[in-house]
């Protein structure tokens, strides 16, 4: 019997720990999908790396496992008509021109090794500050406003400018090829679509403006790389992709089961999920608690700078000409990699799903609160110092408390960005739309809308990420009538429904626990000097 025939959209999702690769219809249904983990390296306390060779040949393999899914299903591998590529940002990758090949690990983005790198580009900015026109510097508060308004950003470790002054500075072979002008920088989208369209053969060396504007070297407003940013961390300009916009055809996967295949779609992971759950309008949010746990706000052509402690960001850009759609954010560094570290480092858990049966065993805490700050502390603290913290604890502690405490971490982390957000927008959040591996577990949500105070949202659906990366690229083809920048466009895509968690706990007690929350966090902060 011949294969079906379908019109279906691919999306490779590459995030932290894992890749896959997942075949969506027009109504968002999953046809055929395949997901692997990546081998993660931690060579030093606060190092994490990748490598980026290991990265791209699982990509490879989800693509075939998932396309080998689709035809058992009986359908034809033609039917996928474009893909979209979605992945972690802020990973800084750095490859030689000449060979196509890394020239060392990928510095992932919740690596905290640059502290001491930060600190000396902090007293740069205060002291000699920031050539912003060739001749002009502006230098202490006025280098700091500069800084977050070309960028939207503070300087930290999280972002890729300063992962890859690093490696320039620590390893002979990149210095030599930024010398030489032989590096090839990317984040994580850069690396993949570069391999996808052809390698080194056909040097398409382009980034994504989601991803770039996480590098600390974009200008927010013009969305192109900044000369000024180039001479502060003292770049080459050659080392530097072709930008390109959310959604449009980059061109064909070269080689492969999908080869011919156009690739429609390139978006940080997290804008992806913005666009999954259709968060295309001004005042519409959501929180996806991966690896990290990452909250956007989109607030439409708007830049809305932060006064406290959240990062503006390029929200998607719907084509080459299109107007760019911005979002503030809120990430925090650490979600389900602690949930994780229970499991693996800590063998509290056999799973990772064992937490919430385990959280659940106790009506509460007892007093213990544990500060996630693995990485230092990212929004709305921004204290690269700050480390992991448990406090609170007496004889009467198990590991049923930890795990709650865990869970209670993810909640209290979220209510401070929301409190942020709150601030920053002058609007009260009525609910917060949420997804991503860790809200599988009804305790985490319960314990999420206890804490926070407010309706948690939980769609049926919530592979978002990849389907926004999906949507992204069927819109750059105009496939099934999509079109990103029309969101009735998308009105039949993922109708499922969704489950509401309502708060049960008490104001009283709810506002208790935060202040000792409050507390702990002022404790963990500054501890690494
Ligand atoms: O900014 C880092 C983020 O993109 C990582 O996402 O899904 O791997 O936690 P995730």
């Amino acid at each position: 019997m011949s294969p079906k025939q379908g019109e279906f959209v691919g999306s490779l999702d590459c995030g932290t720990t894992s890749t896959r690769f997942i075949v969506f219809d027009k109504y968002a249904n999953i046809v055929a999908q395949s997901q692997r983990e990546f081998p993660q390296y931690y060579p030093q306390p606060g190092w994490h790396e990748h490598d980026a060779t290991e990265m791209q040949a699982m990509c490879e393999k989800v693509i075939d496992e998932a396309v080998a899914d689709l035809e058992k299903a009986g359908w034809s591998r033609d039917s996928v008509k474009v893909i979209g590529v979605t992945n972690q940002r802020e990973t800084a990758v750095a490859w030689s021109r000449k060979t196509g090949k890394p020239l060392c690990r990928a510095i992932v983005w919740d690596d905290s090794r640059t502290k001491n790198l930060v600190a000396h580009f902090e007293h740069k900015l205060k002291t000699t500050g920031i050539e912003v026109r060739p001749g002009t510097f502006k230098s202490g508060a006025e280098g700091i406003q500069a800084l977050k308004e070309l960028t939207g950003l503070p300087l930290s470790t999280y972002f890729s400018a300063i992962k890859l002054r690093w490696m320039i500075d620590h390893h002979e072979e990149v210095r030599k090829a930024h010398d030489e002008d032989d590096l090839l920088f990317g984040t994580v989208e850069s690396w993949i679509a570069y391999n996808l369209l052809g390698g080194v053969k056909t040097g398409h060396h382009i980034s994504e403006v989601t991803n770039a504007s996480r590098t600390l070297l974009l200008n927010l407003k013009t969305l192109q790389w900044e000369p000024a940013l180039l001479r502060f961390f003292g770049l080459k300009e050659s080392i530097l992709p072709r930008l390109v916009s959310t959604s449009e055809v980059y061109g064909t996967i070269a080689s492969g089961s999908l080869k011919g295949v156009k690739i429609g779609g390139l978006v940080g992971d997290q804008q992806g999920a913005l666009v999954g759950n259709k968060c295309l309008r001004q005042g519409e949010a959501k929180c996806t608690y991966g690896t990290g746990a990452f909250l956007l706000f989109c607030t439409g052509p708007d830049i809305v700078y932060s006064g406290h402690g959240l990062l503006s960001t390029v929200g998607y850009q719907a084509g080459p000409n299109a107007k760019p759609v911005y979002a503030l954010e809120g990430a925090i560094a650490v979600a389900g990699s602690a949930v994780k570290w229970l499991r693996d480092s800590m063998g509290m858990i056999k799973s990772a799903e064992q937490i919430n049966e385990l959280a659940a065993s106790v009506p509460s805490t007892a007093g213990v609160y544990f500060v996630t700050a693995f990485s230092g502390l990212l929004a709305p603290y921004w204290d690269p110092g700050a480390t992991g913290l448990l406090i609170g604890m007496t004889s009467y502690t198990t590991p049923a408390h930890l795990a709650r405490a865990t869970l209670e971490a993810n909640a209290f982390q979220t209510r401070a960005v929301i409190d942020s957000m709150k601030l920053d927008s002058k609007k009260d959040l009525q609910h917060l739309k949420v997804d991503g591996g860790m809200t599988n577990g009804e305790m985490a949500m319960d314990i999420l809308a206890d804490v926070g105070g407010f309706d948690v949202v939980r769609p049926e659906m919530r592979e978002s990420t990849a389907l926004g990366s999906a949507l992204l690229a069927g819109s750059a083809i105009n496939l099934h009538g999509w079109d990103i920048t029309k969101p009735e466009t998308l009105a039949e895509v993922n109708t499922a429904g969704s489950t509401t968690f309502a708060p049960k706990m008490s104001t009283k007690e709810r506002d208790d626990r935060w202040k000792g929350w409050q507390r702990a966090v002022e404790r963990s902060r500054g501890w690494e000097e």
